[in-house]
């Protein structure tokens, strides 16, 4: 049975990113989504994963607003204005792997443990974005290797909650999604705008696994077409 209820009710982690505000459009725009509110680094009730206390108080601001039936985390990071991805084991620096570590894994499973309690028991799905170069099974080029860990850690992070939320929050979906290479500020370095689809097209392809998705598919990690891909 598919989790996703008619009506449904929508937050957007990240709200201020491509693929974000791509989502932000698309639910506005589904009738079915009764409200989607949109939050990131600068909105009324900020969330900073370079802050990351701010998790919580930005969890709880939530709380009169919720329960939501879908929460899609789309924060995370590949380049800075200070470091690019790695080329070679050489170019591996702590500050970057901790930057990294930060934003795209520990972030987004604090985040997972705060936001849990605006989700709807009922039916509910919580999708945060992840990346196929985080598989370790798929890694054949090398390479970015603080991108590549922080995702794989993210990943571990993201199926080791689904197994505690298969006992304790039996309704609920917790996915790990790869959006496919998209047009975006993170892909731009890496001739995203050429070889990169646009975010509509991304969010749209997500959304029609995410309106599919059964409490079986908690703790797995999908791309936008619907295959689940290796860990
Ligand atoms: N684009 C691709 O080809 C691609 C491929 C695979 C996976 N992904 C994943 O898809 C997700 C969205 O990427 P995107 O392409 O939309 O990138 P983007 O346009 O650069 O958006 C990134 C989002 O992350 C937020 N963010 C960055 N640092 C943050 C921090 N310290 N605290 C809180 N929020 C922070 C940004 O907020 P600000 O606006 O405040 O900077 C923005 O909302 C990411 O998780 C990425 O890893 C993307």
């Amino acid at each position: 049975m598919k989790l996703l209820p008619n009506p449904f009710r929508a937050l957007v982690i990240g709200s201020s990113g491509t693929i974000g505000m791509a989502f932000m459009d698309l639910l506005k725009k589904n009738p079915s989504c009764s409200e989607v509110i949109g939050i990131h680094r600068r909105s009324e009730f900020p969330i900073d994963y370079q802050n990351l206390e701010s998790i919580e108080s930005c969890a709880n601001a939530l709380i009169p607003l919720s329960p939501f039936q879908l929460i899609i985390n789309t924060v995370g990071v590949l380049h800075t204005s200070n470091w690019m991805p790695e080329k070679r084991l050489d170019d591996l620096n702590a500050e970057q792997l901790i930057a990294l570590m930060n934003i795209n894994a520990i972030g987004p499973a604090l985040t997972i443990r705060h936001f849990s309690k605006l989700l709807d028991p009922q039916n509910s799905i919580m999708v945060t974005l992840s990346a196929k170069v985080g598989s370790i099974e798929d890694n054949r080029l090398g390479g970015w290797f603080s991108y590549r860990s922080s995702k794989a850690a993210l990943n571990m992070l993201i199926k080791t909650a689904s197994i505690e939320w298969a006992r304790t929050k039996p309704n609920t979906a917790l996915i790990a999604m790869h959006p496919g290479t998209v047009n975006s500020r993170l892909s731009k370095p890496f001739r995203g705008e050429q070889i990169g689809r646009p975010a509509d097209q991304a969010v749209n392809d997500m959304f029609q696994v995410i309106q599919n998705l059964q409490k079986e598919d908690s703790g797995s990690f999908v791309s936008y077409s619907g295959e689940k891909l290796p860990w």
